[in-house]
């Protein structure tokens, strides 16, 4: 009998909980053999829930316990949950985690320690949610070169931004919503301000390059400054804007990972995604393209990624360990290219008195205020064109990128 231990019984954890005992039996027989809940962490008092025996909040009874083989951590942040699941690994324990926080920060030490004692670190609930994604990405795509990958990675913002633009419902409200329906993060500010979405990038971008890329070294903006006129002015140009996270490969194998509000043009099916869904684009040189979609936060969406590669290990235990899902450290000034040379349309919009008309622009206003799409270019040659922009007497009010995938 396998013996499993939950760490932390919150949105997640008890998902994995309600969802284990609603399909044990069909579990069960994916895995071959018997498994059960032996333990549940948490801090917090459960002594009214069905399973008050299963609760302990000391780490050390999981730790010590031989009989447990697997743990899913579903705690969060990179502290005690780094400690709790160093601990398992050490003692040879195959953990599974939703915490993308954890991976992002401390994914190529954890997966260093896995391999040294012969057990695996799985990560498929933290990027995407209920999307297979990890999985799909190092081993039915393994055949490919990938070269880029962009997508909406944050349920919460993309939630905000369709309640902002379909119903016209304030930032706060929207948030308030999401933090109701168990999609934001403890500290939101990780949601709208990109972080969450940088993290997840991050651990695709280390996937496709066996690197592990620091989420301190990509580009990263939010949500907050996004307003009501821009997503209206992108609607007349024919796109959304969505919160984007990529990563793109360059010729000289660096890459050059980010995280963006920008504008999907209509023609592109990730300018559709609305609500908490996700959606995730991969291109290879095999495949030319394939689009992963599906709901990217909450408690049964993101349990069924857990348990997934819960049964992935105990179907498999003894079978040795997954060896293609790893990456090592590395100086992420070696691989990560400056963001400056991404290059793309930019839309603009700008007021003031500035007389600038840049060659080769779509016009979408020309009123009260200059609102326009350029040409392909790079990140630098945007920043030159606000600079002359402000010194001919405009105000650049937004500048976003185009999605261009
Ligand atoms: P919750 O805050 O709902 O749950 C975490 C639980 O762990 C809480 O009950 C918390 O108690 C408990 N906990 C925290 N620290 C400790 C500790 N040191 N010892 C014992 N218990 C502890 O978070 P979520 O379930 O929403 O998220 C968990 C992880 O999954 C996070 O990393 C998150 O980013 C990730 N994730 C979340 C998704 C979602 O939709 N919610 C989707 C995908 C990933 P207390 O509340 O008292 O701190
Ligand atoms: N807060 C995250 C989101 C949870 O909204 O996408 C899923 O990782």
């Amino acid at each position: 009998m396998s013996k499993i231990a939950v760490l932390g019984y919150g949105v997640v954890g008890s998902g994995v909980v309600e969802l284990f005992y609603k399909n044990k039996e069909s579990i069960l027989k994916k895995i071959g053999k018997d498994a059960d809940i032996k333990y549940i962490l948490d801090i917090r008092d459960f002594s009214d829930s069905p399973y008050k025996d299963k609760f302990t909040k000391d780490i050390n009874d999981i730790v010590n316990d031989d009989e447990v083989t697997m743990v899913a951590e579903c705690m969060g942040g990179a502290t005690f949950a780094y400690d709790f699941v160093k601990a398992c690994l050490m003692s040879g324990k195959n953990v599974s985690t939703s915490n993308k926080e954890l991976v992002a920060k401390k994914g190529a030490e954890l997966l260093a320690i896995a391999k040294d004692k012969n057990c695996n670190f799985f990560f498929e609930a933290s990027v995407g949610g209920a999307i297979p994604i990890i999985r799909p990405l190092h081993k039915c795509l393994a055949a490919n070169e990938i070269t880029q990958i962009a997508g909406i990675l944050n349920g919460t913002t993309n939630f905000i931004l369709g309640k902002m633009i379909n119903d016209n419902m304030d930032f706060d409200t929207a948030l308030k919503m999401a933090q109701q329906l168990g999609y934001a993060e403890k500290d939101p500010t990780a949601d709208v301000e990109g972080h969450d979405a940088c993290r997840k990038i991050c651990i695709l971008s280390s996937l496709i390059t066996g690197k592990h890329i620091y989420p301190e070294s990509v580009y990263t903006k939010g949500i907050t400054d996004i307003t009501l006129k821009d997503v209206k002015l992108a609607g007349k140009f024919g796109a959304a804007i969505k919160l984007i996270a990529s990563v793109r490969k360059l010729a000289d194998g660096k890459i050059i990972p980010m995280v963006s509000p920008t504008l999907v043009t209509y023609d592109n099916l990730i300018s559709r995604v609305d609500d908490v869904f996700n959606a995730v684009m991969v291109c290879g040189d095999g495949i030319d393209r394939a689009l992963f979609y599906g709901r990217g936060a909450g408690k049964l969406p993101t349990a069924s990624a857990v348990l997934g590669d819960v049964i992935e290990q105990l179907k498999t235990e003894g079978r040795g360990t997954d060896t293609a899902q790893t990456w090592v450290d590395c100086d992420n000034s070696e691989i990560v290219a400056d963001y400056k040379n991404a290059e793309c349309r930019m839309y603009f919009r700008v007021s003031g008195a500035s007389d600038i008309r840049p060659e080769n622009i779509e016009i979408i206003e020309d009123a009260d205020e200059l609102v326009f799409v350029t040409q392909k270019i790079s990140f630098a040659e945007a920043d030159k064109l606000e600079a002359s922009i402000t010194s001919n007497g405009g105000k650049v009010e937004a500048k976003l990128p185009v999605l261009d995938i």
